[in-house]
């Protein structure tokens, strides 16, 4: 989709628009003005009060227009950029069901600051263009795309035209990583995922090492060998760089989760397994951040780690019970190999901090069930050591991907200790409570002194239904807030 801002009047100049209105505005909406007329008429025929995220659509039988959709924002000093998101979405929504290609729109005048009313505009459209639709057959279930929004604005900013670049490759890279994240786990397998990654290394100019598995042997990455064992699929450690920053000492390591798929293992899933194809979300947010990374040129250096493996049943498939010596020494027993999570980031993390010494990691992944009875499906439960975590916290109020920060209590480290290694990969909490926490224990074991933050997505990176512009299935949550919070 294209975006674009113009000075030019857009209720002169269009066919369709996109208006947004809060409560007052409807009330005092005057005739006077052409379409008022037609608004006026339709707002009193639907009795639209311009309640958040309701709509209408408008005819306008005049020679320069076709249509006006109306989106309500809601009361005025309530309204939010979530609000206006999440109304841009319904907009979209009502032109896309109408087929219609192109249209415009206007930042309403409210007391947020207009550039941000622009973006969250913007990136409201943009995530909300987007429907995983590849494997409908029948042309009339696709999704019908828009192709070409104009925003109206007093002044073309160069202020702006960043604001419009930075949404643009931020939500393509969210789309591209809910495109991974959502397709069938024969095609995103562990040694597609090492493809892609070498193409977004590519067209980043950025450099890439691929540990392949005969390297992790080598190098001792047992923990990700273990889980991968079954699987027909070879296994591989990740590691693209991007130096923007060439002078500076910070390196921030971005970790994702990468199962392809998750069977669970020999304790094989007894439910949910339909969703596993979608345990490489961290991966794939990792992966489309650092592509959006090198795309807007940041002055910073961050490598993207990614592990990627099946958890797959076989005859060769890893053995609850077993003890496993990983990177760094530590010995794990098996107790679960459905907890494979934190056997890969464990391993791929201590390798990571061990040979690259970043300043700070970041690891996110669809780790534990756990955190979705504790949150639900909205929250990402973050749990940190880095003292600097409220910048992540501010990027997550300005990007809408909510997180909620959950404790690292050394006493539940007990739980997750082995009586025959020198940790167990689940935990002992009595009633599995807590899950988690408990896994964040087990991760805060390989991370040593480093500032780190770990997101747990299990909730926020699937969805189980759509939520406005987040989809069902692969969300792409994350990529925006990274983003945000490295730029
Ligand atoms: N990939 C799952 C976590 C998950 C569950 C993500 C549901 C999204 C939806 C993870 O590997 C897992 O199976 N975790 C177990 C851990 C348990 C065996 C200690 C869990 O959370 O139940
Ligand atoms: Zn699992
Ligand atoms: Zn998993």
């Amino acid at each position: 989709m294209k975006i674009g801002i113009s000075t030019r009047d857009v209720l002169k100049t269009s066919s369709d628009v996109l208006m947004f209105v809060t409560e007052e505005d409807v009330k005092k909406l005057n005739s006077r003005i052409v379409p008022g007329k037609f608004l006026l008429e339709a707002i009193n025929a639907n009795n639209f009060k311009g309640k958040k995220h309701t709509s209408i659509v408008v005819p306008v039988t005049t020679e320069s227009f076709s249509k006006v959709v109306l989106v309500g924002l809601g009361k005025r000093k309530d309204v939010t950029l979530e609000i206006i998101r999440r109304s841009a979405h319904v907009g979209l929504r009502v032109f896309s069901s109408l087929k219609t290609k192109s249209f415009a729109t206007m930042a309403p005048r409210l007391k947020i600051k207009h550039a941000k009313m622009v973006r969250a505009i913007s990136d409201g459209l943009r995530l909300s263009n987007y429907e995983f639709d590849k494997y409908m057959t029948k042309e009339e279930s696709k999704f019908f795309r828009i192709g070409t929004v104009m925003i109206h604005v007093p002044t073309e900013t160069t202020e702006l035209k960043q604001v419009l670049e930075f949404s643009s490759v931020s939500c393509n890279a969210t789309n591209f990583a809910r495109e991974l994240q959502t397709d069938d786990a024969d095609i995103v397998n562990p040694e597609y995922l090492v493809k892609v990654a070498k193409s977004v290394a590519k067209i980043g100019g950025m450099r890439i090492r691929v540990l392949n598995k005969a390297a992790l042997k080598r190098a001792g990455l047992n923990l990700m060998l273990g889980v991968g064992q079954g699987s027909r699929f070879n296994s591989s450690l990740i590691i693209i760089e991007y130096k923007g920053d060439p002078k500076s000492k910070e390196l921030v390591a971005l970790v994702g989760k990468g199962i392809t798929y998750d069977t669970g293992g020999l304790d094989i899933k007894t439910r949910g397994m339909g969703e596993m194809n979608m345990d490489m979300s961290g991966s794939a947010i990792v992966l489309a951040t650092i592509g959006a990374i090198s795309k807007l040129g940041f002055k910073k250096n961050v490598i993207a780690v990614a592990p990627v493996v099946e958890n797959a049943v076989g005859v060769n498939s890893y053995k609850p019970g077993s003890v496993i010596k990983s990177y760094s020494g530590k010995t794990v027993e098996i107790g679960n190999t459905d907890a494979e999570g934190r056997l890969i980031l464990a391993d791929a993390m201590s390798y990571v901090i061990d040979k690259y010494k970043p300043t700070r990691v970041l690891d996110v992944a669809t780790l534990t069930g756990s955190i979705m009875v504790a949150l639900g499906y909205d929250y990402a439960g973050l749990f940190s050591t880095d003292s600097e975590v409220t910048e992540l916290l501010r990027a997550s109020e300005v990007t809408g991907e909510l997180v909620w920060r959950m404790p690292l209590p050394d006493d539940y480290l007990e739980f997750m200790k082995s009586k025959k290694a020198d940790l167990n990969n689940i935990s002992t909490y009595p009633n599995h409570f807590a899950g988690s926490i408990t896994a964040s224990m087990f991760l805060k074991e390989f991370v040593g002194d480093v500032p780190w933050t770990h997101l747990d997505i299990a909730g926020t990176g699937m969805g189980k239904k759509r939520n406005f512009y987040w989809p069902q299935f692969g969300t792409g949550y994350g990529v925006r807030l990274l983003l945000e919070w490295l730029r």
